[in-house]
């Protein structure tokens, strides 16, 4: 028995379906994303768990207890939202305080909590002061604070690290799951960016139109898209459109300029539509001379433009058929615009799709 189970679970909102019929399964001990585009019903879905909207169909269980008709705040459920909602006319023991009036309790107990909360999110010194006396990282801990200071049996967290910037919100991922480990109650975290998602979860759900396209360990998410969809949205890839090939126990894709190997996909017919994804860390670079001696998917290609990620460059190419994107450590290869190169690629990191499905 999972911790917490969706079985059905739909949302309606006129004739539109936010959510669509998920089923997940979620254990204590697991960090897991809702990772997909906007307006895809990661929120709605959230706030399902957390009692904030009813499901059209549906159950949510949560420690193996049927809470669908239950309300919030008989769930043992808290959720931290993207906007802080501090009170700014309260100080961080005010705002930490809040949740805990709702439950009632005795005051010792209420300043035990506080005093927790405060020790393992590095806010003592910080309780007299309004948020506006706070940075936004410290707001940020003030919100989560808020919702784990009622002791939750799980939190929900809504996007909360979008309006912090980027050096912010990688050490709070760090701090993040660190909480969840030491807590040992399952996060489920919002997301619309895939960096957020496969730094922190266990595992991934896709959302996509409502529905999980997949739920799997976040290595393979990334390393073994299951859809077009994935593929595109997870990670950076250069994308061929062509016709699979097959010829034995291989298989190639015709793409007109180019004819990519790829390991062979079950499942595919001969001649059907295809779409390739090949992620950009994927295609290796070297010298034009190496042409003959690198083999299949080995493509003449030159510079257009370096693009500097500190310890890798991004490397516009363009050749015969269009451009593509190598991403390589800056340690290994080190070339310039108007370099003439060599881009090539493994069979195995060819992820193929039928056409169709990626063009929907
Ligand atoms: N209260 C509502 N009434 C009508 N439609 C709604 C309501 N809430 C959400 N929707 C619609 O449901 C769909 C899913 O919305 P939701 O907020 O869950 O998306 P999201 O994945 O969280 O998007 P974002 O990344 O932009 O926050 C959207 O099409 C949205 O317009
Ligand atoms: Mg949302």
């Amino acid at each position: 028995m999972s911790y917490i189970s969706l079985d059905g679970v739909s949302k309606q909102y006129g004739a539109a379906w936010a959510v669509d019929r998920v089923a997940m399964a979620i254990e204590k001990t697991e960090f897991v994303s809702l990772l997909g585009p906007s307006g895809s019903g990661k929120t709605t879905l959230l706030r399902i768990i957390a009692g904030l909207e009813k499901p059209t169909n549906g159950r949510v269980l949560i420690g193996g207890e049927d809470v669908t008709d239950l309300p919030p705040h008989k769930r043992g459920v808290a959720m931290v939202f993207q906007e802080f909602l501090l009170f700014p006319h309260r100080t961080v023991r005010e705002n930490l305080a809040f949740p805990l009036r709702m439950l009632k309790l005795p005051k010792t107990e209420m300043d035990e909590r506080i005093d927790w909360v405060l020790g393992i999110l590095s806010l003592r010194g910080l309780e007299g002061r309004y948020p506006n006396q706070l940075s936004g990282g410290q707001q940020q801990r003030v919100a989560l604070g808020r919702g784990l200071v009622g002791r939750p049996k799980a939190l929900l967290l809504d996007e909360p690290l979008a309006n912090l910037d980027r050096e912010l919100r990688q050490e709070m991922e760090v701090e993040i799951r660190k909480h969840q480990t030491a807590l040992g109650i399952p996060f489920i975290y919002v997301t619309h960016n895939q960096e957020e998602a496969l730094s922190m979860s266990d595992r991934i759900a896709v959302v996509r139109n409502g529905r999980i396209e997949d739920f799997a360990p976040r290595a393979e998410i990334y390393d073994r898209p299951k859809t077009a969809f994935i593929a595109q949205f997870v990670g950076r890839s250069n994308r061929f459109v062509g016709v699979l090939k097959r010829e034995g126990a291989t298989a190639a894709i015709d793409a007109g300029a180019v004819a990519l190997a790829t390991a062979d996909r079950p499942g595919l017919k001969d001649g059907a539509p295809v779409a390739a994804y090949v992620k950009n860390e994927k295609i290796r670079l070297r010298t034009p001379e190496t042409l003959h001696a690198v083999g299949a998917n080995a493509l003449a290609a030159t510079v257009k433009h370096v693009i500097l990620r500190g310890p890798y460059a991004e490397y516009v190419l363009t050749w015969a058929a269009g451009e593509m994107i190598a991403s390589r450590p800056r340690a290994e290869v080190e070339f310039s615009a108007g370099d003439a190169v060599v881009a090539h690629w493994d069979p195995a990191d060819v992820d193929v799709f039928p056409e169709k499905e990626a063009a929907a």
